[in-house]
């Protein structure tokens, strides 16, 4: 019976198009912006390795259940999970799996907006020679200014929730393919162009071992690596989960996750590259935090040839790429409301977005009228701001959680031959899978909770 289930929001009219969309839900701040910034604040080589591992044993295996229960269920996740385990005969409690993902997806969305806001705003910063042979210490003043300024923040915040909206009320197919298929690969050629420049730097090395010498990692830098991992590949709350109920039956879930996790991963490590000399060559400090990009980026555009241009296109990219990611945040939301309350996809956005928007505030002045109200949780954190505990929450929380629990149900509640069926791939890559989502993933996730709150 679940052969027969279609999705009434349409379906990806060709593989290539749900990779792309599924790549372009991937690629996004969390690989330019976040990766570097974090991998800085954790020391370098062993976060990175620990992330490396995270997404091929934890992230790939999770990605393809993921895929695959959207796939079966052809629903918003919530929907989905009740399906599912309706068709199970299990328990219909799994529903609360995709609502926690819907809250989370709305989170994200809340604090992404704001940052992508400030790469809208580096646009113009960049196109108005505002970087023209500028110093370390410049760049950091501009980046001060921009976040000391609750205004511009929730004037490019405010814009940048409203695009989202535009797209995700259009639905999701409309336009992105287009959008991804020619940004992407323009992203990728740029973010070479300033790894070339990091070489001219003279500190290309320097960024290298930082990079890739193991050194050492607490139980929170591993916890950090592994929502990451989540983070970076959209998973944990139903963004693939949705994308791939758009996802027709004949295509390879497998191969597919493999090329997005692939293509994810090199543009992370590529920024990496791209960022690691330029702060080693201005004496800037790695672990200088979410304004890391911001704060070296520009030096590379205020020296190179073309730089102007450059940063205004790779700005722009970098907008686009954020875009594509945000509007998987709120799609699950959306077409839950689409399919409960009879609304239209119009209807859901505005007041989904909206409402995004509005918690969005708290990150917005996280940067300044908020910067000294912290929270401490005792065991988790302490003195985290708005921003940084919902960042926190989210994706070294709730998104493995949900990792965790889809892999749990994906691998132990659904029957074997249901996902075989669905997973339709040699036995020998089926086997791997099942193994390492029934055992591996679930263990791993288990055991870097434990290890970040000191149990083991
Ligand atoms: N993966 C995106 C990035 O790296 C962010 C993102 C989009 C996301 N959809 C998601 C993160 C779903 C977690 C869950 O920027």
């Amino acid at each position: 019976m679940t052969e027969k289930r279609t999705s009434i929001h349409g379906q990806w009219t060709s593989r290539t198009v749900f990779i792309l969309a599924a790549t372009g839900s991937a690629v996004g701040l969390g690989n330019i912006w976040k990766f570097p910034y974090i991998t800085g604040e954790n020391g370098g080589g062993t976060f990175v390795l620990v992330y490396l591992l995270c997404i091929a044993l934890i992230g790939v295996p999770i990605m393809m259940a993921e895929i695959m229960l959207g796939r079966r269920g052809k629903q918003s996740p919530i929907n989905t999970m009740l399906a599912l385990a309706k068709d199970e005969h299990r328990n219909p409690g799994w529903v609360w799996l995709g609502w926690m993902g819907v809250a989370a997806g709305f989170l994200i969305l809340s604090y992404y907006s704001v940052i992508a806001g400030w790469a809208m705003s580096y646009v113009f910063r960049t196109g108005g020679g505002m970087f023209l042979g500028i110093t370390a210490d410049g760049a950091n003043s501009i980046f001060a200014a921009l976040v000391g300024d609750p205004e511009r923040l929730l004037a490019w915040h405010t814009i940048f929730m409203l695009i989202t909206m535009m797209v995700v009320a259009r639905g999701v197919k409309n336009g992105l393919e287009k959008a991804v298929t020619l940004l992407m690969p323009l992203l990728f050629a740029l973010l070479i162009v300033i790894v070339i420049y990091a070489m001219t730097t003279g500190y290309f090395m320097e960024g290298v071992r930082f990079l890739f010498t193991p050194g050492t990692i607490d139980g929170k830098g591993i916890l950090t690596a592994m929502g990451h991992a989540f983070f970076t590949l959209s998973l944990g709350m139903g963004a693939i989960m949705v994308y791939g109920s758009y996802l027709s039956e004949e295509y390879s879930i497998v191969q597919a996750s493999i090329l997005i996790a692939l293509a994810d991963t090199v543009v992370a490590l590529l920024a990496g590259l791209a960022i690691f000399p330029i702060v080693f060559a201005n004496g800037l400090e790695p672990g200088a935090g979410p304004g890391l990009i911001f704060q070296t980026l520009p030096i590379a555009f205020g020296h190179m040839q073309g730089g102007t241009l450059v940063g205004v296109v790779f700005f722009t990219l970098l907008m686009f790429a954020a875009w594509t990611s945000a509007i998987s945040l709120i799609e699950p939301a959306v077409a839950y409301l689409v399919e409960n309350k009879g609304v239209n996809r119009i209807y859901a956005s505005v007041w989904i977005g909206g409402l995004t928007w509005f918690v969005g505030l708290g990150t917005v002045f996280s940067f300044n009228i908020w910067k000294d109200k912290t929270l401490s949780i005792p065991y988790l954190f302490e003195n985290k701001t708005f921003f940084d505990t919902l960042d926190y929450l989210t994706a070294n929380i709730m998104l493995p959680l949900g990792g965790l629990f889809i892999a749990l149900f994906a691998a132990w509640v659904m029957r074997e031959q249901s996902t075989k069926d669905e997973m339709k791939t040699y036995p020998f890559i089926y086997k791997t899978w099942r193994f390492l989502v029934r055992f591996i993933t679930p263990v791993a996730v288990i055991i870097v909770f434990l290890k970040a709150v000191d149990a083991i």
